[in-house]
């Protein structure tokens, strides 16, 4: 008896741990597979989801070229490998060289089915995705290539930051919203704004405005575009894009400088349903000690995890944090691993405590082959052992909190259910001797 119930205990860990487990659980509503908020805590199929993942902002533009979509494949294969459950990346290629948007309104196929297919490669991989929708920077295009669109058509553009306010402008990146959201995937048949495999949108890659230190441009084009994409897609989650950079209220928790956002009142929109930070003290603190800058990550990690939770009451997102190895004197990665392991220790304190965090996406993922990709930032989980296994325990650590937090409701369900299977087994007299 005793043996079966340690049996019955092992399968479902067994299940539950591998993510199999939540299929079954059904009929309360929240099994569709869409990830939501509840609190301070992100739930996936009843249960709290918690994020281990990673930046790969290449995957649509390798999956356009359908020779190197084994690079998609083996990326997401290598990153379950080490249990990462979460992808950030780019829904935006603006003009330039590989566009996904040639010109306002006008795409590119190719592209869109690399995008299809990054979509339909994650599915398979049991993997969330978080699509990015613009970028701040003119990598990609960005900001800087939509309002030179908008300059062509004879609007007056005095700077990039005209991308917030200029009424044409605006419309072309509502256009963008719309067209990714209800493009249809032709490996899936799904259309995006339908599909789970999506986690959450991001409004814009590291938006700042540093034209307006207020801040009030941004909070007003936040609340706008939130309301708008909300208005097509109810099913997923939204976040900003923001780095963490505070306002005016608490100016002096930012690095030496400010870009025009307030981590506070950014995310306290309502339409915005959770927090993102990103960290990277060796280029805000140029010039400062290795020492400096851990002890600021250290505080910048707490200090986002504490207004999350206690003033924003939102989930929070590390969503990008990451050390150059180029600068680093050495060739081995104890220092990356210590701040790797600062920025997994801060997000499993909180996230074991009930917190805010839910989880980091470090920068960043390459597949092999891909050494032009290389930043410094890259972590070649081949190469790099010592933080692969850093990486695969935080997987571990995070997944064991969904464990235990379990509702006691649903397993007590599993088990008189097998308790059923194996009564009516023994009423018709076999196997009596457990
Ligand atoms: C994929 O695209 C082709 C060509 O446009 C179309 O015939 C097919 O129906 C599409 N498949 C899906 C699943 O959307
Ligand atoms: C690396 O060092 C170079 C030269 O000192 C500097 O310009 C650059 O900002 C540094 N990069 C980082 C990420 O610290």
């Amino acid at each position: 008896m005793k043996v079966g119930f340690i049996l019955v205990f092992l399968v479902l860990y067994v299940m539950l741990e591998q993510g199999t487990l939540l299929l079954q659980v059904k009929g309360d509503g929240d099994d569709d597979g869409f990830v939501k908020v509840r609190g301070v805590h992100l739930m996936l199929n009843g249960i709290p989801y918690y994020a281990n993942g990673y930046n790969a902002y290449w995957l649509m533009y390798m999956a356009s070229d359908p020779s190197e979509r084994n690079k998609v494949s083996s990326c997401f294969q290598e990153a379950t490998n080490h249990g990462l459950n979460l992808a950030r990346t780019w829904a935006f290629s603006d003009g330039g060289y590989k566009p996904l948007q040639y010109s306002p309104g006008s795409y590119n196929e190719d592209m869109f089915l690399g995008l299809d297919f990054v979509i339909s490669e994650a599915r398979r991989y049991g993997t969330k995705l978080v699509l990015s929708l613009v970028n701040n920077y003119d990598n990609f295009g960005g900001k800087k290539q939509y309002v030179e669109w908008a300059k062509s058509e004879g609007q007056t553009i005095i700077s990039e930051d005209d991308f917030y306010t200029n009424p044409v402008v605006k419309e072309y990146y509502k256009n963008h919203i719309k067209s990714v959201l209800t493009r249809r995937n032709n490996f899936t048949g799904v259309v995006y704004k339908d599909d789970p495999t999506i986690m959450a949108w991001e409004l814009m890659n590291e938006i700042r405005c540093p034209s307006d230190q207020s801040g009030n441009t941004v909070q007003a084009w936040i609340t706008e575009m939130a309301s708008y994409l909300k208005s097509i897609d109810g099913n997923h989650l939204l976040e900003a894009g923001l780095e963490g950079f505070y306002g005016q209220s608490k100016q002096e928790y930012n690095p030496s400088f400010r870009v025009g956002t307030d981590f506070i009142a950014n995310n306290q929109i309502p339409v915005i349903d959770f927090a993102t930070v990103h960290s990277y003290p060796d280029q805000w603190l140029p010039g400062s000690s290795y020492e400096d800058q851990i002890s600021f990550l250290d505080r910048w990690l707490n200090d986002h995890i504490q207004d999350a939770q206690n003033t924003i009451q939102k989930p929070v997102l590390f969503a990008e944090f990451g050390v150059s190895m180029t600068n680093i004197s050495t060739t081995d990665s104890t220092l990356r691993d210590q701040f790797f392991n600062m920025v997994y220790s801060a997000i499993y304190s909180s996230a074991s405590d009930g917190g805010a965090a839910v989880g980091g996406l470090f920068w960043q993922l390459l597949a092999q082959g891909m050494d032009s990709f290389r930043d410094g930032y890259e972590v070649p989980l081949d190469e790099s052992s010592s933080t692969a296994t850093l990486i695969a325990q935080e997987s571990q650590k995070l997944n064991r909190i969904r464990m235990k937090s379990f509702p006691r409701v649903k397993i007590s369900k599993q088990w008189n259910k097998a308790r059923e299977v194996r009564s009516s087994r023994w009423k018709g007299g076999a196997n009596e001797r457990n």
